[in-house]
């Protein structure tokens, strides 16, 4: 794997992005796809485009936290990819070790706080651990949440999140009348994440893959042609400048929001 430097943000506020004519968004998440073709082109083993594909992780992270993103949201492994061979996902796990490792320090210094969406116990031991304690190590990041997204499926979470209310709901400790949007969000594992603003996806796929279908269900898309290891910050604020040209309308027109302005739409006010 390449040495990279360690995370070093130069001090950019969302301000000055804004003066930059940049519109920051709030949540981004991101499918990073492609490390196995970026290494198959290369003549590589899968597991070395994967190892590559830590840079990208960097890259991101380095940007977004510059931009002032409040919370980066990184689909890492799902719940679909344990069906890979097992010396791919072997590979993927201590990758994923090495990550906590090398980077804890930069994360922490830089007021990231580390974050998992998905289910962490389905990760090996050594795995697990490695992430709880970059978890714990970063706890008083106020920065920026980085969430991983491990052997995550969104499918998987909005039917683990029906199943705890209906348990509860049979004990009595819940009235169908109470549960809403906010209410069920709040049993699901990205209980404590924003709706997605922007959703990114490397790989030249144009597919979310089990991603978030709940919090992205008003995300703006972008789908680029890159492979993942060659995701760079100017990437990511090539995405912000493509955000910015996007009008958002939550189902409103679009001489509504010119004279509104972009207000999602909420389910629990009256019209
Ligand atoms: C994304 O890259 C990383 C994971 C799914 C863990 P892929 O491994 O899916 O790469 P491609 O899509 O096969 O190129
Ligand atoms: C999505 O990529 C999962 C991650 C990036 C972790 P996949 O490569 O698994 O998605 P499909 O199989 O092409 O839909
Ligand atoms: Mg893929």
């Amino acid at each position: 794997m390449t040495v990279q430097s360690p995370i070093k943000p130069k001090p950019v506020t969302p301000e000055e992005a804004e003066a930059a004519g940049v519109t920051v968004p709030r949540h981004v998440a991101i499918i990073m796809d492609g490390n196995g073709r970026w290494a198959q082109a290369r003549g590589l083993d899968r597991a070395d485009g994967h190892a590559e594909g830590a840079s990208g992780v960097r890259q991101a992270v380095r940007a977004a936290r510059k931009y002032g993103v409040e919370y980066l949201t990184l689909y890492a492994f799902s719940v679909a990819n344990w069906a890979r061979p097992t010396p791919e996902v072997e590979a993927l796990m201590r990758l994923l070790v090495e990550f906590a490792e090398k980077e804890k320090a930069e994360l922490r210094e830089h007021g990231i706080r580390v974050n998992v969406v998905g289910e962490i116990e389905d990760l090996p031991t050594a795995t697990r651990h490695a992430v709880e304690h970059v978890i714990d190590y970063c706890a008083d990041g106020d920065r920026m949440t980085l969430s991983l997204a491990l052997s995550y499926g969104g499918r998987r979470d909005i039917v683990n999140a029906v199943r705890s209310l209906a348990v509860r709901a049979r004990a009595g400790l819940v009235l169908p009348e109470e549960i809403d949007e906010n209410f069920f969000h709040r049993e699901m594992t990205t209980h404590t994440l924003p709706d997605v603003d922007l959703l990114i996806r490397t790989g030249g796929e144009s597919r979310v893959s089990d991603f978030l279908l709940f919090e992205a269900a008003y995300a703006e898309m972008q789908f680029l042609p890159i492979m993942w290891p060659d995701f760079r910050e100017d990437t990511l604020v090539d995405c912000f400048r493509e955000f910015t040209k996007r009008q958002r309308r939550f189902g409103r027109t679009g001489d509504q929001v010119d004279v509104q302005g972009e207000v999602p739409f909420d389910p629990l006010q009256p019209k």
